[in-house]
């Protein structure tokens, strides 16, 4: 039987250490694992945090081995660069903080107590994923570390950090028919020091097998499969397979069979099954990455109650653990390597290796569908041969270690839609952001709308939407760039809307499901903090906008949320109470008083005069929710992040004569029209002028600017308003506003 001996306690932290020596001899700081140098300063913004190359060292005591056996060390993750000594020799170093590697010590450990020690390095290089991404890479032994004995004749310990023992599930819907499938297991293993029979048993039955050359497999008929069938049924099997010597290793495995359709999307077990789902960073408020096993379950409880059936775990190899809570849940999981923003020409090995660690650690799950080659990885220095050549490669290495999946990547929104690397991999995806970052949020409609009738035979997904919210800022007029909880939900409304109406949108993934750090950023009034989460860091609150998504995908758990509980004191002198729910009917109570009852489906909205302070409730059946609201005469400035100078409000909605141009009008419609068009050139002219770099790349690229024509005018002057006075703005709308439009032809 193999044996591990877990090594997470009794560890020094050496922060600054020139060498293995110096690092021996330093005081230190006595820690456990997981752990990571950054949990303060890679979450408080700044962009200041520690990288560099930091140690931990601990003895390690030689166990009592019979003949023959191995002694392996083994890392769960060490981020970014680790290389492990052993009494001061240099043994190893593996290059990528995100999966896991062994290294073979039975030769190098002395009888009694040995020294171990780690170097740990996250500073920037030109080699290994990530360097450049809105994320904080944080630096430390994040998981556990353990040693593994093993038999002389074992199960493989040197391939790219596997298990020795892969499961290929094949199955067969008879006519279509999830009731009766048949299914052939495929159950391969790989064994080392001499193995010549293996035994080898999958759902209950079991079988003998030959070892050659180290290599054995063995198969097995399911007829009446049980199928892993999603968030419905996430059946697991065991594989598990035995050497003479008493080496042992188990695997679990699902039964399922999918594809992707360019114009019907996602099927799982022959049926449609959209996939609707979420993104998460493995990150949390105070600990950094060092998560616990309580903290991963947390997380999967909360995308339980939200009622994703699919997630996005980027944007690198997350815990063990977690894919094993995805296929213990019926998450439909896209997995990916860091290869991020940034091309390297010196990363091309780094992001094959770490795709190689990625499947081969990664093959039995059956939760995972896809493999992700890249993330905007054009944003930084547009398409190259190398890049082209890169995503060949790694599209190759997925298909060549794995035919069972489909390669995929997420694109940024600027790509050409008719760009080479659309071409690389199984199906695409594409990153918008139009209604946060720029533009309106029709304009991810006519986005998707557009490339699917380009490209009617391409399978396409949404892996990344969304926007910030700070909880505390509230608005009764939410508007892009406001950082309000408020606009986050009005956001996402929309985009739920274009969804439900684009079955053929194989994945949607929100980005983000929680907040998380990135240390780069001070925006939305939280330093450190991407705030597109629909829940905190901390994972404490969830935004009204979670509720929406619970209200659309969570079937089982009936509710009903009151949108707005943190804006209590509102201006207005009849308020919108908003509320979310999965049911068709929904109760409003105005002061024990009942008001009004809607039927309808997730959103109800309602108009309410308020004059003193009320108890607001909600009811649908036995679930209840209430907020308190007080009517204002000031707005209360705690609402409004930067004190307003985050939200450009030129004008009031009845400033504008209807069938005449103004600033609401889009670049398109204006610049069609010989006196609008004349009127915005100038302003066109002095803001490539000032911005020349931004207007270059505009014009080199044609999808950037066919965005820009479908954005307002006053979308536009928002992106560039330290550049504009309020006097320019209303003066230009003035002008604008003198010139009629023309009749619109029948
Ligand atoms: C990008 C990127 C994410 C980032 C997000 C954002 O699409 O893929 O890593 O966090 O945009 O700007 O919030």
């Amino acid at each position: 039987m193999r044996q591990a001996i877990e090594l997470n306690e009794n560890w020094i932290f050496v922060k600054h250490a020139e060498n293995v020596t110096e690092a021996a001899t330093v005081q230190g700081e006595e820690i456990s694992l997981p752990h990571t140098w950054n949990a303060v300063d890679g979450q408080d913004g700044g962009n200041d945090y520690y990288r560099g190359t930091c140690w931990y060292r601990r003895m390690l005591e030689s166990p009592q081995l019979n003949a023959g056996q191995k002694v392996y060390l083994e890392f769960d993750g060490a981020a970014m660069t680790a290389d492990v000594y052993l009494n001061g020799e240099k043994l190893a170093r593996h290059e990528g903080g995100y999966s896991r590697f062994r290294v073979n010590v039975t030769e190098k450990l002395r009888t009694g107590t040995n020294e171990l020690a780690v170097s740990v390095d996250n500073a920037d290089n030109d080699h290994v994923y990530p360097q450049k991404a809105d994320f904080t890479f944080y630096g430390g032994l994040y998981r556990m570390v353990r040693l593994v004995i093993v038999p002389e004749v074992h199960f493989s310990m040197d391939y790219y950090g596997g298990d020795g023992i892969r499961v290929t599930p094949e199955v067969t819907l008879a006519d279509g028919n999830r009731e009766h499938a048949q299914a052939k297991i495929t159950v391969e293993i790989w064994a080392d020091g001499g193995a010549e029979r293996v035994t080898v048993t999958a759902a209950d039955q079991t079988k003998q097998a030959a070892v050659a050359d180290g290599y054995a497999k063995a198969e097995f008929e399911l007829s009446d499969v049980h199928l892993w069938d999603g968030v419905e049924d996430p059946y697991l099997y065991t594989a598990k397979a035995e050497l003479a010597s008493g080496d042992v290793v188990e695997t679990r495995f699902g039964c399922r069979c999918f594809h992707v359709d360019p114009q019907k999307g996602f099927f799982l077990n022959g049926r449609a099954y959209p996939l609707r789902g979420v993104s998460r960073h493995q990150d949390r408020a105070g600990v950094g990455n060092a998560l616990t096993s309580a903290m991963h379950q947390e997380d999967m409880e909360i995308i339980k109650e939200i009622g994703a059936n699919t997630l996005r775990l980027a944007h690198y190899q997350h815990a063990q653990e977690f894919y094993d809570l995805c296929d213990e849940n019926g998450l439909i999981v896209w997995a990916e390597i860091p290869y991020i923003t940034l091309h390297m020409p010196n990363g091309r090995e780094n992001t094959l290796s770490q795709m190689q660690e990625l499947v081969v650690q990664n093959y039995n799950h059956p939760s995972i569908v896809c493999w992700g080659l890249s993330n905007e990885i054009t944003a930084s220095g547009g398409v190259t041969e190398d890049l082209l050549e890169n995503h060949r490669l790694l599209n190759d290495l997925c298909h060549r270690l794995d035919a069972s999946r489909f390669t995929t990547m997420a694109d940024v929104f600027m790509l050409e839609m008719d760009s080479p690397v659309l071409e690389i991999p199984d199906v695409n995806s594409y990153n918008l952001y139009f209604g946060w970052y720029l533009g309106e949020l029709e304009q991810n409609d006519a986005f998707f709308d557009e490339y699917h009738a380009k490209y009617p035979d391409r399978c396409i997904g949404f892996s990344e939407y969304g926007a910030d919210a700070n909880p505390q800022y509230q608005s009764a007029e939410p508007d892009k760039g406001d950082y309000t909880e408020s606009y986050q939900a009005v956001f996402h409304e929309h985009i739920l809307q274009m969804i439900e109406k684009r079955p053929w949108l194989w994945a949607t993934h929100v980005w983000n499901l929680f907040d998380f750090a990135a240390d780069g950023r001070d925006e939305g009034g939280k330093n450190g903090q991407n705030q597109k989460g629909l829940v905190t860091m901390d994972r404490k609150l969830k935004k009204d906008a979670f509720y929406l998504y619970k209200a659309y995908w969570n079937r089982k758990e009936p509710f009903v949320h009151l949108c707005g509980r943190r804006y209590t004191d509102r201006t207005e002198a009849e308020t919108e109470v908003k509320m979310y729910s999965n049911q068709p009917e929904v109760t409003l109570f105005v002061d024990g008083k009942k008001r009004e009852t809607m039927q309808g489906s997730h959103v109800f909205r309602f108009k309410v005069p308020i004059s003193g302070t009320h108890r607001i409730e909600a009811q649908t059946g036995v679930c209840r929710d209430f907020i308190t609201v007080r009517k204002a005469e000031e707005k209360n400035m705690d609402y409004v992040f930067g004190q307003a100078d985050g939200v450009v409000n030129w004008f009031d909605k009845d400033d504008f004569k209807p069938g005449y141009f103004s600033i609401q009008d889009t670049m398109g419609a204006l610049q069609s029209h010989p006196q609008a068009g004349a009127l915005i050139g100038k302003l066109t002219e002095s803001a490539s002028a000032a911005r020349g770099d931004v207007a270059q790349s505009v014009k080199d690229n044609p999808n950037l600017q066919k965005m820009m024509m479908g954005m307002t005018l006053e979308g536009m002057l928002k992106q560039v308003r330290d550049m504009v006075t309020p006097e320019q703005v209303k003066a230009l709308n003035d002008a604008l506003q003198q010139i009629k439009k023309p009749e619109q032809t029948k």
